[in-house]
């Protein structure tokens, strides 16, 4: 288990690439099986949940290869429609195979994700759909075994707008006999990149980027190729490097739409935002960091994948902010640790208080989750003195060599290998 070392207090300055979005990734993946050939997913970001996806797809009887962010699957030698325990214990995504296997092979069994290192995370969602669409599901012995001759088209509307449930019922929707229309469904960048790359396989879906999608199924699909997206949080995390640092950066392949929310929130917090010639570039220097509240809510809300890096830079805000998360309501195991690191958190329900103080001073922390082992990367990059961040292989699942990135941009920080960590 690796750690970082941090030795906090420089600026960051520079120019940063953006790899691929792994929440696209971890979509598109497992829609290769929609389709039985080689499709290639360009710009896919080297991340350990891709590989954990590749392991689960290897599995399947997937054959793969990944060079260069270029990952080509070819689905000719599908033979086992389980997703065991194993690969749904280290990342819950692997749950998006369960819509593709039923809605090709009319069967699958997918271990049961439980919850998450923050709380609940249920898939109701997923399974309720697939039943309307004439899905026999039943869960046993910790796993969904789902059954049907053939998926047909359905109104599904959803109470909650899912991510996840979007996806695999959007999966299963294409292959379906008849129409299949989605309400509320997750408008996230992710998704449609997930649906372009299926129109790019034969599929045929209308309202992209639109809640109500309407998929008429087909009989077959083609391989085919995609671009992976730019990954929108970790463009964000870098930015917030940037401002917590007092730095001044440009991110050069992300468009800014799909960070609207977090550049108007950094915006707000004083730093200056312009987009140009494509980039975006942040100037936080001698800005005071002003107190600005966060609400977490569904695309193009501000991401619940960015709540514990504001709460982390708003530590260090002149003033008192709130951040609220709508999504995820027990998702703060960030705060103890960024406590211990000097900030003055506190937390009620789904709502952090945070009174912004002067300086963080470097400590021991420990990584949880992924998004909280990015807030205390912040928080050390920031913190007067050297932090150890623990457990980042937490952060290896979503970020493609993030320390490497932050040093180009002039932090002084170091992945130390080990074993106790
Ligand atoms: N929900 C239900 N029932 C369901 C599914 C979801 O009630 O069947 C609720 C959840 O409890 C939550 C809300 O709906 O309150 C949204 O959850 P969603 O299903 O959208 O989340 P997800 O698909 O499990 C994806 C991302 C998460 C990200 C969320 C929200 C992937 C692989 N994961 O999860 O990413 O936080 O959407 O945007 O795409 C991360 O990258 O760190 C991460 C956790």
């Amino acid at each position: 288990m690796d750690k970082f070392v941090i030795n906090g207090g420089k600026r960051l300055s520079g120019k940063a690439e953006i790899s691929g979005a792994k929440n696209a990734s971890l979509a598109i993946m497992p829609a290769c099986i929609l389709t039985s050939g080689t499709s290639i997913l360009y710009n896919t970001p080297e991340l350990n949940d891709v590989y954990t996806m590749i392991k689960l797809m290897n599995f399947l009887g997937a054959e793969t290869s990944f060079k260069n962010h270029v990952l080509s699957v070819n689905t000719e030698k599908i033979v086992s429609q389980e997703a065991p325990y194993e690969y749904v214990k280290k990342m819950r995504a692997s749950v998006y195979v369960l819509g593709p296997l039923l809605s090709k092979f009319g069967s699958a069994k997918v271990s049961l994700p439980g919850g998450c290192a923050w709380g609940p995370r249920p898939i109701n969602l997923h399974i309720e759909g697939l039943k309307k669409m004439g899905a026999e599901i039943d869960l046993a012995e910790g796993y969904i075994i789902a059954k049907t001759k053939k998926l047909t088209g359905a109104k599904i509307n959803f109470d909650v707008s899912s991510v996840g449930a979007t996806a695999n019922i959007l999966m299963a929707a294409v292959l379906a006999k008849g129409t299949t229309i989605i309400n509320n469904a997750a408008m996230e960048p992710e998704i449609a990149n997930l649906a372009a790359f299926l129109i790019k396989m034969g599929a045929k879906i209308n309202g992209l980027n639109c809640s109500t999608l309407e998929i008429e199924g087909i009989d077959e699909l083609r391989p085919a190729e995609i671009e992976t997206i730019p990954d929108r949080i970790e463009a964000g995390t870098l930015l917030i490097a940037a401002a917590i640092t007092k730095g001044e950066i440009t991110l050069k392949n992300i468009s800014p739409i799909f960070i609207q929310s977090t550049l108007t929130k950094l915006e707000d917090s004083g730093c200056k935002i312009e987009i140009v010639n494509g980039g975006i570039c942040l100037n936080g220097v001698n800005n005071s960091i002003q107190p600005s509240n966060a609400t977490t809510a569904i695309y193009p809300g501000f991401p619940t994948d960015m709540q514990a890096q504001w709460t982390a830079y708003m530590a260090l805000a002149n003033g008192t902010s709130t951040v609220t998360d709508t999504i995820y309501s027990d998702r703060f195991k960030h705060v103890p640790e960024l406590v211990r690191l000097g900030a003055n958190i506190t937390v009620t329900d789904n709502v952090a208080v945070i009174k912004g103080v002067k300086k963080l001073l470097g400590a021991k922390v420990m990584s949880t989750d992924l998004r909280a082992s990015a807030s205390l990367v912040l928080a050390g990059l920031a913190a007067q003195g050297r932090t150890e961040v623990l457990r980042v292989y937490h952060l290896d699942r979503g970020y493609q060599k993030i320390e490497e990135k932050l040093k180009t941009l002039g932090a002084d920080i170091e992945r130390v290998e080990g074993k106790e960590y």
